[in-house]
């Protein structure tokens, strides 16, 4: 389904039934809202279910600004606002999470509780900043394969690697399907981000933060300073899985997020 948002339209699923709380899935750069099939299905019985693609991603429209982790939060509210939802769990892994805790900080009575995967709430460091232009120069310059198969390396585990050749092959279509510019566009956007730490004593929400035990881009450390820093958060490692543990080991991810589920979408 589509829905015009901020002048852009914006691709998503709405799934399970209408009258339960809306959980929302925001997926990581540069991915799509596909990554979120198994949790979808999982999920579709107890909540509202809505995955959509962020703009310039999977069948998203990019629009003509330049990205920024605002924008994305207000794309967010225009989409809540267009399907209906006053109030919503976010399930947000890395950039999305990114999004999350932006939009929770400065509209906390929109959401319910919120699910962070995989992701942090400090901006980039000055070598971070630094190896996002060299990403931008090198996309620029040698095009998408080359960057895709370096980004993979650190977005799976080794376990995945040798276990898991449809996961690998399925996160290098979505980031090889991504157009250049987008990539370029949504690198800056992460490259800009304003840290979110300093706020998170003031966030009451519940929180489940999950976070895979080999994760290279966001590191559990960064999730247990958040899971300390939260009034009300549980921390869940998930086992045998990188950055995108919902991919790489979607068992142990589901049962954590289906028994948060059970209290905030009842
Ligand atoms: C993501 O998975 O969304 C990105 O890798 C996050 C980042 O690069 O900071």
């Amino acid at each position: 389904m589509t829905t015009t948002v901020n002048g852009i339209e914006i691709s998503y699923d709405d799934l399970g039934p209408i009258d339960k709380p809306a959980l929302i899935f925001l997926h990581g750069f540069p991915l799509n809202r596909s990554m979120w099939k198994r949790q979808v299905e999982a999920c579709r019985g107890a909540c509202r279910v809505i995955a959509y693609d962020l703009r310039g991603h999977g069948e998203s429209e990019s629009g003509e600004e330049p990205f920024s982790i605002p924008l994305f939060v207000q794309d967010l509210l225009g989409l809540m606002d267009a399907l209906r939802i006053d109030k919503a769990i976010l399930c947000a892994l890395s950039m999305g999470g990114y999004v999350a805790l932006k939009a929770a900080e400065e509209h906390p009575e929109r959401f319910r509780a919120l699910v962070l995967c995989d992701t942090q709430c400090a901006a980039d460091t000055d070598e971070g900043r630094a190896n996002r232009l060299k990403a931008i120069h090198a996309i620029e310059t040698d095009g998408v394969a080359p960057f895709a198969e370096g980004l993979l390396g650190k977005l799976l585990a080794e376990q995945t690697f040798e276990q898991q050749p449809g996961t690998v092959d399925a996160v290098r279509e979505m980031i090889t399907s991504m157009p250049p510019h987008t990539l370029v566009r949504s690198l800056r956007a992460m490259r800009e981000r304003d840290e979110t730490c300093s706020e998170l004593f003031q966030l009451t929400l519940p929180v489940l933060i999950l976070v895979g035990e080999a994760d290279r881009i966001a590191p559990p450390d960064a999730s247990v300073y958040m899971h300390n820093a939260l009034p009300h958060a549980e921390l869940v490692v998930i086992e045998g899985a990188g950055h995108l543990s919902n991919l790489e080991n979607p068992d142990a991810f589901n049962t954590a997020l289906l028994r948060f589920l059970e209290t905030h979408c009842a």
